[in-house]
């Protein structure tokens, strides 16, 4: 009684567990419009109960810690990737003190040695990749894009050390551990499966070297002007006093780095495969560069992000289209009434919040499946319709003052407790790596038209469907 309405399904256990994870936001719309913007349906044998729009949000990314439950969904699948002791395999009381030790280490003088740490990965990359050499060529950009988000994310945010190692054994490494996060592993986990086996040993060896890298930078302290992560963690200090043991930094290190890497390097590809469809775009990034740089286009600075806003608007209209997290799930630890409704979410359910369907809902974006830029800009005929974002109320869940996003449409990182930390590193990352490629190359798809690919929804974080290829013309 008072359960929201179910999914129409045929088979029993299965339920709509094929439909949903050949395209979710799909399912999420055509079941919007049937069902309204709560429903249920089967996954994997699990009743699912989806609550979509800003109330929907709201409901289960600000649920009270004695109502909704985010590790015990996750750490199946996380605890053996990252290890334990961090994130999902602790209470969430810890997880908040761990998020703000990494909140804490990003500062304004943080960011600003990491944009050209970041710039020169990028130009190092393109002068060394064999896919861009000559006057032009194709490439099939999400592999590229991946790489280039590893080298930029370890430079910046683990330091030089860590960062030559991804040019020998850790790439390798974490190529093992990344066979562990996939969705399979939800059932799977346990399994004495040849890819299990190498996640495990992935992930004690690339443990293994950053604690070995931990102490030596104890030992030999030239390294005291770097201002990444890693050496941030090195001396945090736990509220009852303990300091951060070196295993916790290690598997921290792990966890930032695969949170960071699917989420970033998959925007990066959209990115790229936005800008090919729409080189014009291309040509105004680079004169907006021009304009508010020079004509010389000195070396990027941390400041300089703030006066490119159409860079920056690449980023938030991309992220509106592609966000990396389809589908954010709590577990249900009491009964939980869903305001302004007669229903009632029992403790059998998971709840699953999908920020992305309000994100392309043409009560809030004119035009919602078309990528524009511009529609960020006050006076654009597409502008989002917002409902009051900007007296958004903020809270503190004990790492620092978090808008709750109970009324906003976009919320690509996420809200409350559970919400991202990475926002500001991801972005500075993205609209430097975006300035960088913008200043070396024209791109264009590659038959000249302005068709986009598709999405590959088969792994945790969606991304370009591959391969996704486009053509790219060096500047000069
Ligand atoms: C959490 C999105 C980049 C670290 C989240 C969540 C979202 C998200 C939606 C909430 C998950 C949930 O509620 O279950 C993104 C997007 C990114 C990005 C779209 C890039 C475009 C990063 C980066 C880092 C990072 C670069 C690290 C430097 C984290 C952490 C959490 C988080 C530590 C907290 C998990 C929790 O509290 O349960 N992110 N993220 N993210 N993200 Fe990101």
């Amino acid at each position: 009684p008072n359960e929201p309405p179910m999914v129409f399904h045929l088979l029993p256990f299965f339920g709509s567990t094929i439909i949903y994870g050949m395209d979710p936001p799909t399912f999420f719309r055509k079941n919007r419009a049937k069902y309204g913007d709560v429903f249920t349906f089967i996954l994997l044998g699990k009743k699912t109960t989806v609550a979509v729009g800003p109330a929907g949000n709201d409901f289960i990314l600000n649920g009270k810690l004695k109502d909704v439950n985010a590790e015990e969904i996750y750490t199946v699948l996380t605890t053996p990737v990252f290890g334990r002791d961090v994130v999902y395999d602790c209470p969430n009381a810890k997880l908040m003190e761990q998020k703000k030790f990494m909140k804490i280490a990003l500062t304004t003088e943080a960011f600003r040695s990491y944009v050209p740490i970041i710039s020169g990965e990028v130009r190092d990359y393109i002068k060394r990749s064999p896919a861009f050499k000559g006057q032009s060529g194709i490439v099939d950009i999400p592999k590229k894009m991946a790489e280039i988000t590893i080298f930029t994310a370890s430079h910046a945010l683990q330091g030089q050390a860590i960062r030559k190692k991804f040019d020998e054994s850790l790439a390798a490494l974490y190529h093992d551990l990344d066979m562990g996060f996939t969705p399979v592993n939800f059932i799977l986990h346990w399994a004495p499966l040849p890819w299990n086996q190498k996640r495990d040993h992935a992930q004690s060896t690339v443990a293994k070297v950053y604690m070995d890298t931990i102490k030596e930078r104890r030992a030999n302290r030239d390294d005291d002007h770097e201002l990444d992560m890693m050496k941030h963690l090195m001396s945090s200090t736990y509220k009852n006093g303990t300091p951060v043991p070196d295993h916790e930094i290690a598997h921290m290190m792990i966890a930032l780095l695969m949170a960071g890497q699917h989420s970033s390097s998959s925007t990066s590809s959209w990115i790229m495969l936005r800008l090919a469809q729409n080189p014009q775009i291309v040509e105004e990034l680079y004169q907006e560069q021009v304009k508010a740089l020079g004509a010389d286009l000195p070396p990027l600075q941390y400041e300089d992000l703030a006066k490119l806003p159409l860079n920056q608007a690449i980023i938030k209209e991309t992220l509106r289209l592609h966000a990396p997290i389809h589908s954010i799930m709590r577990a249900v630890k009491s009964p939980m009434p869903v305001p302004g409704t007669k229903y009632v979410i029992p403790t059998s359910h998971t709840l699953l919040a999908a920020p992305g369907v309000s994100a392309s809902d043409p009560n809030f974006f004119p035009n919602p499946e078309v990528w524009d830029p511009h529609r960020w800009e006050a006076n654009s005929p597409n502008a989002p319709i917002m409902h009051g974002e900007e007296d958004e109320e903020k809270i503190d869940y004990g790492y620092g003052l978090v808008s709750k996003g109970g009324k906003s449409p976009y919320l690509p990182f996420g809200a409350g407790r559970h919400r991202c930390i990475g926002e500001q590193f991801a972005n500075l990352q993205l609209q430097t790596i975006t300035a960088e490629i913008v200043r070396a190359f024209k791109l264009s798809n590659v038959d000249g038209g302005n068709t986009i690919i598709g999405t590959d929804y088969a792994s945790l974080f969606s991304r370009p469907l591959e391969p996704a290829n486009i053509r790219w013309e060096r500047r000069n």
